[in-house]
């Protein structure tokens, strides 16, 4: 294996092409002791055997030319598909992400809820594991509102909610066959919650792990959260680390259970993990609860505390690498971040391709915007849409009114077939996150007083 010495300058391979990516590449670019972050592939994986085979060799070849002393994994697909598997053992090159067996956190949702349940750990709402149709309809009566995850990779697509995607039994029953059956695919059925949602990603060498401040993502395409999911439309963090429906006790729940889950992957698997463990909690009137896992930063959520982190994120990576995080300097700025990503109209059904795009109006990069290109082609000197987010804007500021104004003001410069949401980070929506909570936690109180313990 290769060992990256102090001091020594360092080639690093990278995975992926979207806006993670590119932030992850900036802030490596931006550390005195690298040398070349050099972009191996984009990690997509393709459908069939076959495609998926090539991309795997494509990757071998990646590594064989450039010999990177470690290679960082944006996407959780090529994580899935073992790619860090590959780089370590095959050729010795140590990556920051997880190894396949771990991946499956992200992968199998049947897997991550299971290994909660198993362990004891805090965090799950009513689920069961489905294989065949039967008792599903009798399981979804008895839950009455609930949520259909098919077990896989769905790119953030898959998750169909009651009362916003399926409305009847029926029309939640026939989703189920159509994964089981077309799919090929178990079912994950479990409680819908109601609270709010946020994002804790963690550092993790497998032994310790370093938390990152809390981030609110924007799933939803539309205004006011409607419309289909997304990979995500934007989201915002808050001076203070913690965001304004939160209290510290719950920042606290989050950061035990990632690191409980860190602990017990260890203790079943054998394999430390070695990246970023990313938990997507909400906070609900029965206290934080766990709504999924994944096992890489967040996109966009990686664009707001990347805009953060003061330390040297190759030593971050260092340390993840040789299980010494916990004597590593981890610093963010006390300031707010709001992102705004700019997608191409019709995304996320049927998104705009090829279409160019014009940026010449954008305004120019500073300590208070962030510009993180996502989907963008350059051919000819002109700039197309590739079809997913397109490009992200991050807007940093003490207040938060602030930054959602540096962010606004750069998405809108975009001209072309485009869209962002005109919401995220606005003083009225986060009021109404607040306000919603508030009422939440106040039912609660009302029910607990009201219900003898
Ligand atoms: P996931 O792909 O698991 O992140 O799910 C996508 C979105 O579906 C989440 O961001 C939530 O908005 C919603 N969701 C997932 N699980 C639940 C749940 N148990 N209750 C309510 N909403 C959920
Ligand atoms: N922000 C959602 C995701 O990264 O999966």
């Amino acid at each position: 294996m290769k060992l990256t010495k102090q001091l020594k300058k360092v080639n690093v391979g990278l995975v992926g092409k979207d806006g993670r990516t590119t932030a992850i590449r900036r802030k490596l670019e931006a550390s005195d002791r690298v040398e070349s972050v050099q972009h191996l592939v984009t990690g997509k994986l393709g459908s069939t055997e076959k495609e998926r085979e090539d991309a795997k060799n494509e990757f071998r070849a990646a590594l064989k030319n450039s010999s990177p002393d470690f290679v960082v994994i944006g996407p959780e697909e090529p994580l899935d598909a073992g790619f860090v598997d590959i780089a370590q053992r095959e050729f010795g090159i140590p990556s920051v992400g997880p190894t396949s067996v771990l991946a499956k956190l992200e992968s199998s949702k049947a897997y991550a809820r299971q290994l909660l349940e198993r362990r004891g750990i805090p965090g799950n709402p009513k689920f069961k594991v489905f294989t065949k149709l039967d008792g599903i309809k009798q399981y979804l009566e008895g839950l009455g509102h609930f949520v259909v995850k098919p077990d896989g990779l769905t790119g953030g697509k898959g998750v169909k909610v009651s009362d916003v995607h399926l409305f009847s039994i029926k029309e939640a029953t026939e989703y189920c066959q159509e994964q089981m059956e077309t799919g090929k695919r178990s079912v994950v059925i479990e409680e819908k919650l109601e609270g709010e949602e946020f994002s804790l990603q963690s550092f993790s060498d497998g032994e310790h792990v370093r938390h990152m401040p809390v981030v609110q993502d924007h799933k939803r395409i539309g205004v006011g959260d409607t419309g289909p999911n997304t990979g995500g439309m934007g989201s915002y963090s808050c001076k203070g680390g913690n965001l304004p429906f939160l209290s510290s006790a719950d920042i606290e729940i989050a950061r035990s259970i990632n690191e409980a889950v860190i602990r017990v992957l260890k203790e079943e698997t054998g394999e430390f993990y070695r990246g970023v463990l990313y938990g997507g909690f909400i906070a609900t009137s029965d206290g934080v609860k766990l709504i999924e896992y994944n096992v890489r930063f967040g996109d966009p959520e990686s664009l707001n505390v990347l805009s953060l982190l003061k330390s040297d994120f190759l030593a971050i990576c260092e340390g993840i690498i040789a299980g010494t995080l916990d004597s590593v300097a981890i610093d963010f700025a006390d300031r707010s971040t709001v992102c705004k990503y700019v997608v191409p109209d019709g995304y996320p059904d049927n998104p705009v391709k090829d279409a160019p795009v014009d940026l010449s109006q954008m305004p120019e990069e500073s300590e208070q915007l962030k510009i993180f290109r996502a989907a963008l082609d350059q051919r000819g000197g002109k700039t197309y849409l590739s079809g997913s987010r397109a490009i992200a804007f991050v807007g940093v500021a003490d207040e938060l009114d602030e930054a959602e104004k540096i962010a606004e003001q750069a998405a809108t410069s975009v001209i072309g077939p485009v869209y962002h949401r005109r919401d995220i980070g606005s003083r009225e929506l986060v009021e109404s996150r607040v306000a919603h909570m508030r009422q939440l936690r106040s039912s609660r109180g009302i029910r607990s007083a009201l219900i003898p313990h």
